[in-house]
């Protein structure tokens, strides 16, 4: 594999070990040390982040590469009119392998056409994002011990929730799992989605604006935020920002074994009296995110 700039980039046996590997290193740190030494990974951010820049930066950091970058295309060249294509065979250059934001969708295939090093994409619009999935198949994994006979509710912004779309697409190819759709009617999941991913592969799931209603099924709750970045006007977005809110009460006919999950940053979608609930998992998500990027960045620079 060359460049991971989809999900479907990657198949299941690949995903499993990605989480095969990531185990591996959690409980074995010692073992990756200097597995990637004299190696650079260019980490170009054209759109804001904390989790996944510097997640990995550190995942290469801890296998003993090095790492360079920049966090903002206004700290980069593409503030004087650059093109992607420029910058992606200049940072070829002086890199082994790249991961790369970008807030128009596509961005990183286009990216992968020009460049000499494997990209990754670390988020393109309200597309993909293909590694926070890999981020969540692994806390699933950890906190359910399973992948198959998942009952999951996505709550918030299923529009343009881009771990959401990813996230579906994955776990669509496992045994008996079910969505539940909660998101306002603005915000409801793409109909390509539906079509192209869980109406294909015969995937149960249902629509809903009420975040109780299922709330005693759920095996996993996977709240989101309402994407502001990606709405056309304010008010449309202020109107829909605390739509949801997860507190205790709403978590009183919940399972005990609920795994609770967010992509984060959290705005206001859980409140944080709920971080104290042993259900939830976000913090959690945080860390596995360092040790799966680990292991994929060893699958792309093809290192043992
Ligand atoms: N989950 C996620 O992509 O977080 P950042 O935007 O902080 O990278």
């Amino acid at each position: 594999m060359k460049n991971l700039i989809d999900i479907k980039d990657l198949s299941t046996q690949e995903i499993q070990e990605l989480i095969e590997v990531a185990k591996d290193i959690m409980q074995h740190p010692q073992n990756y040390v200097e597995k990637c030494k004299h190696k650079k990974l260019a980490t170009l951010f054209f759109e804001p982040s904390t989790r996944t820049r510097l997640s990995f930066e550190a995942a290469m950091m801890e296998l003993g590469g090095n790492v360079i970058g920049f966090s903002s295309a206004s700290s980069s060249s593409t503030a004087k009119g650059e093109s992607v294509s420029d910058t992606i065979r200049t940072i070829g250059c002086y890199s082994d392998i790249i991961a790369m934001r970008h807030p128009k969708e596509g961005a990183p295939l286009v990216a992968s056409i020009k460049s000499t090093v494997p990209i990754i994409n670390a988020g393109d619009g309200g597309h993909n994002h293909p590694t926070q999935t890999l981020t969540d198949l692994l806390t699933i994994s950890c906190e359910k011990q399973r992948l198959n006979n998942l009952t999951i509710g996505l709550c918030g912004d299923l529009k343009f929730g881009r771990t959401v779309h990813s996230l579906i697409t994955a776990m669509s190819r496992y045994e008996n799992i079910k969505f539940i759709l909660i998101s306002p009617e603005e915000l409801k999941i793409p109909e390509y989605v539906k079509k192209e991913i869980l109406e294909k592969h015969q995937i149960q799931y249902i629509e809903t604006t009420s975040l109780e209603e299922h709330m005693k099924d759920l095996d996993i709750l996977y709240m989101t935020r309402v994407q502001k970045e990606r709405f056309f006007n304010e008010e449309d977005y202020v109107r829909l920002k605390d739509y949801y809110i997860l507190n205790n009460s709403k978590l009183t006919t919940a399972k005990q074994d609920l795994c609770i999950m967010h992509p984060l940053p959290r705005v206001n979608e859980i409140s944080t009296e709920v971080d104290d609930d042993p259900r939830a998992k976000y913090f959690n998500q945080v860390r596995y995110g360092k040790y799966i990027r680990m292991a994929l960045i060893l699958k792309m620079l093809e290192i043992k």
